[in-house]
């Protein structure tokens, strides 16, 4: 049975990573392209924890066994360093209980918070037995105070994990134990006890924390509404049935104010409520259910503040990642409105979480103690009444879910992981404010992406790290205007723009890089926060790449091409670069573009190969860049570079045709022309007839070229499909990307003939689910009409539907789907029930299963005999499971 949904579920996958929608990076930076500053000192790793301090001026860095102080302005430069080792009593502990001591058992620098002016708080999982402990920033030294860090730092060094600190006291949410298995979201401060989070698997169940930070409300709001710290993680669900875990993202909440409950809820959490992010392609079912990281755009206003996260798909070979941004006040809403989740025991064998819609106790659970509840005199949290603190200890889940803007990611990219993300709110020249979203990915690959007009444009892809290592920590400083990513082996850091990369004003329009306009006057691609703001208005910024704005350049004549000498029968190469993935290359001979047909051409990224240059090669040749700039609706084209190719004829015959292959070192650089170049071209295909102007002596031409190269058998033409006009390869995982001329044919047909490809995994997937079927028979597990085939088969007499077993088949055959229609008739005992829009609502966010549990079943009318048994419960006779992991664990398929 697996094998059909399995079918279902790789279809999906494979539709949605050929047909769903993904952007390109515009322009790629190799590490060696650009100045990047680093840091790293030998023998220090996991430069992870990262702290940026604006009044200091100072990049904290905590490493393995290690704390630094790096400029801000430039990390290469090192104000201070302390070192934090293991002893070796610790250290001994942790290799007994089977540690490793090269690796688990070191201090892995995880928490730097900061106290105050004098003070940082930093903790370290310290061989596995976690301790805080505060560093004086006078002389960067640690008081030597060891404070047992449980529930502040994480055990296990590769474990996830987050903390924020507020308004000195530490919000983490990491593991409370040394097996990792107990997650809890807490709060340390000095005055009080630890406030923490019930140990239920309703509360946390398995989660991944990615990210904690604090929303103020502002002081003069007119409810005397609480601060909250938000938590952004993935868990796996519990309100979901899956064949496996299904994994969730989720957004939780608890107020500052919160001081846990009198009897109930003592020590605990009175304000903790869940919600689950929705990151997804309604149109394509697909659902993003990984959050990897997250980051809020603080505005003054809270209403203005956006959450951005960026998601995976727990399928990670599907290869997209996403970023979803949400609206503060869609947060805000759920939380205070949203309707909550209650477990309900289903048939006695199992539970389910469905919509509570009974009374709910009032002041409302989970709510923090607002203007209204002091008139009421209920002035914290020790006030609450034992019934709504006990409600929410059950009800911690929130079934309305939290919505993207626009209900879909912002931004959809194939082929990479994003590990990392930040944000930066930038005014552009047209008034307009844009938000610049730069993603760190696993392969120490940072993307920057723009947001124009609700559709994102990928300005550029930047390898960060030298090595393809993971981006661990990203960090944004608009005062340096740079950007810090942390990882394994360094530090790096980066400026936000590279306008000056761009050397002519259409490159510098077409990038769409706010940080970047034209200045007409210095001829430069300009940083507009580099330049006085009373020259701004001289500057050319188009963010729809509108490079039509750009002063026209005068074209280039004949005579400023470069000349190209090479001798009959060996091969010329015209370099020509373009920067521009989105760019199309285009060459064109003596006016007219070179099409397939033009056999001994070959185009690739870096110029025009031409093997076997022949008398009728002669001319002038044009490399030209196609860019489509959807955002302006407009092509645009430019001349990169000419070349006037003849050739160098020997003074007497006969000659020995070689393959010496002549290479330019330069082409025209960057000069350009406005508008395309009308010239007198010959028919498009085949090669044009030799006529007049520079051609050599007719007499010594037919002498020299007894074969044209056309009928050549000696010379192998190169297949006719080399000649395609391709976009640069983006940055590859690796260092080279594979030349075009070497591409696997077979995977260029995957990608060019998807229905094809398509009708045949569907074909395969169909044979194996007959297999699957065959197999199922022969084993005995399908019923009657399979298995008196089978017997016809096999010969055998024996009645193979034993009574005891019959209950089971009917079991494994029942697919859960009926059940769940069941209660939509029937309320369960605590007075809720599953409506059809709920269960609607469940299919549209696609984390509903049953349909493909549905696809991958036999029809039942193919057993018709068997239908009395069909009506019997799911549960009846088959071993029973546990009740309180039944939701994540089971599967059902
Ligand atoms: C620390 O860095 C080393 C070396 O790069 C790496 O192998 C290891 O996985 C890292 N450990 C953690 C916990 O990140
Ligand atoms: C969020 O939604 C509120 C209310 O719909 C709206 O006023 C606000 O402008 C939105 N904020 C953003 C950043 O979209
Ligand atoms: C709140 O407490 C005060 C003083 O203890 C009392 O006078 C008042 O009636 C109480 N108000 C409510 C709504 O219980
Ligand atoms: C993304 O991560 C998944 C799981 O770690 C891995 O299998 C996949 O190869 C990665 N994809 C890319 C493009 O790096
Ligand atoms: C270009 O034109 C010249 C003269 O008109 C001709 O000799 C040559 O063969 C042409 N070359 C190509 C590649 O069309
Ligand atoms: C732009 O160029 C592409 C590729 O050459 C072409 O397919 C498309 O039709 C052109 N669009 C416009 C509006 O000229």
């Amino acid at each position: 049975m697996g094998f059909g949904v399995l079918g279902v579920f790789l279809g999906l996958l494979l539709e949605v990573s050929t047909h769903g929608p993904h952007a390109v990076p515009r322009t790629s930076w190799k590490h060696q392209d650009i100045d990047l500053m680093e840091f790293s000192e030998p023998g220090i790793f996991n430069y992870s924890t990262l702290l940026l301090s604006e009044e200091r001026d100072a990049l904290y860095v905590g490493a393995r066994e290690a704390i630094f102080e790096l400029s801000k302005k430039n990390v290469t430069v090192r104000n201070n360093k302390v070192q934090w080792t293991v002893a070796e009593t610790p250290m001994t502990m942790c290799t007994l209980k089977g540690k490793s001591k090269e690796k688990d058992c070191l201090n892995y620098i995880r928490v730097l918070q900061v106290l105050d002016d004098k003070r940082l708080y930093v903790c370290g999982t310290h061989a596995f037995q976690p301790q805080c402990d505060y560093l004086s920033l006078s002389d960067f030294s640690l008081a030597g105070r060891a404070e047992d860090g449980r529930g502040k730092c994480s055990f296990d060094p590769s474990q996830s994990f987050t903390t924020v600190m507020v308004d000195g006291e530490l919000y983490s949410g990491t593991a409370y134990n040394f097996l990792g298995s107990e997650p809890i979201i807490s709060r340390y401060s000095p005055s009080q006890s630890l406030l923490r989070t019930e140990y239920s698997t309703s509360w946390l169940n398995e989660p991944s924390f990615v990210f904690a930070d604090v929303i103020r409300e502002g002081r003069n709001r007119a409810d005397g509404e609480d601060d909250k710290i938000y938590y952004f993680f993935t868990e796996v669900s519990v309100e979901y049935e899956f064949f496996g875990k299904l994994l969730i993202p989720r957004v939780a909440r608890v107020c500052k104010g919160d001081l846990g409950g009198q009897r109930t809820l003592q020590k605990k959490w009175t304000s903790f409520l869940k919600a689950k992010l929705v990151c997804s392609m309604p149109e394509l079912n697909f659902v993003f259910n990984v959050v990897h990281d997250v980051f809020i755009l603080k505005a003054a206003d809270w209403r203005e503040t956006v959450i951005y996260g960026v998601f995976t798909s727990q399928w990670g070979n599907v290869g997209l990642s996403a970023v979803c941004a949400y609206n503060m006040t869609t947060v805000e809403e759920v939380f205070s409105k949203g309707k909550y989740m209650q477990k309900a025991t289903v048939e006695q064998s199992h539970t389910k979480w469905v919509r509570y819609n009974g009374m709910t106790p009032s002041p409302r659970p989970g709510a923090c103690i607002n203007n209204l509840n002091r008139q009421q005199n209920i002035s914290s949290s020790l006030h609450l009444p034992d019934k709504t603190l006990q409600f929410v200890k059950d009800h911690p889940l929130l079934e309305d879910p939290v919505l993207p803007i626009g209900n879909g990611p912002r931004l959809i990219t194939k082929d990479v992981n994003y590990t990392q993300i930040v944000v930066e709110r930038v005014h552009a020249l047209d008034r307009n404010i844009y938000d610049v979203i730069f993603t760190g990915t696993d392969k120490g690959v940072l993307h920057k992406s723009v947001v124009y007009e609700g559709e994102v444009h990928i300005v550029e892809e930047i390898q960060l790290l030298k090595t393809s290592e993971s981006i661990k920590n990203l960090l944004l400083s608009s005062q340096t205007r740079s950007l810090y990513a942390g990882s394994d082996s360094g530090v790096v850091q980066s400026p936000t723009a590279f306008c000056d990369r761009y050397l002519s004003c259409d490159e510098c329009v077409l990038a769409r890089d706010p940080y970047c306009a034209w200045d007409p006057r210095t001829t430069a691609c300009v940083n507009i926060f580099d330049t006085p703001s009373q020259r701004h208005r001289s500057l050319i910024q188009s963010l729809n790449g509108d490079a039509d704005k750009c002063p026209s350049v005068p074209g280039l004549s004949l005579q400023d091409y470069q000349r190209v000498t090479v001798k009959p029968g060996s091969s010329a190469e015209l370099p020509c670069l373009v920067h521009s993935n989105l760019a199309q290359v285009m060459w064109k001979a003596n006016g007219s573009a070179l099409t397939e047909a033009s056999r001994f051409h070959l185009i690739g990224e870096t110029g025009l190969l031409i093997y076997s240059v022949a008398p009728e090669d002669q001319g002038h040749y044009e490399c030209w860049s196609l860019e489509w700039a959807p955002a302006a609706g407009k092509n645009f084209s430019r001349l990169l570079a000419g070349y006037f190719l003849t050739l160098d004829l020997p003074p007497r015959p006969p000659y020995q045709a070689g393959h010496k292959t002549t290479t330019l070192r330069s082409g025209l650089g960057n000069q350009e022309t406005s508008g395309t170049q009308a010239s007198a071209g010959n028919g498009k295909t085949g090669r044009p007839p030799l006529t007049s102007a520079p051609a050599p002596p007719s007499s010594t031409a037919t002498v020299l070229f007894t074969s044209p190269p056309q009928t050549d058998s000696s010379l192998t033409p190169p297949p006719s499909s080399t000649i395609r006009f391709q976009p640069k390869q983006h940055l590859p995982p690796s260092s080279n990307p594979p030349r075009p001329e070497t591409q696997d044919p077979a995977a260029e047909y995957l990608q060019h003939n998807n229905s094809t490809a398509l009708l045949f995994l569907f074909l395969l997937f169909f044979l194996l689910f007959l297999a699957a079927l065959a197999y199922n028979c022969y084993m005995q597990y399908l019923p009657a009409p399979c298995l008196r085939l089978r017997a016809a088969l096999l010969g055998t007499h024996k009645n193979p539907i034993q009574p005891e077993y019959r209950a089971c088949e009917a079991g494994l055959m029942e697919p859960p789907v009926t059940e769940k229609l069941d209660l939509t008739e029937h309320p369960t005992q605590n007075g809720s029930q599953v409506t059809q829009t709920q269960l609607r609502a469940l299919r549209d966010t696609g984390y509903e299963t049953e349909p493909e549990c549905g696809n991958g079943r036999i029809p039942s009318h193919s057993f018709g005999e068997d239908s009395p048994s069909q009506e019997k419960p799911f549960d009846v006779d088959c071993e029973s499971q546990p009740i309180e992991f039944a939701d994540a664990d089971e599967p059902y398929c």
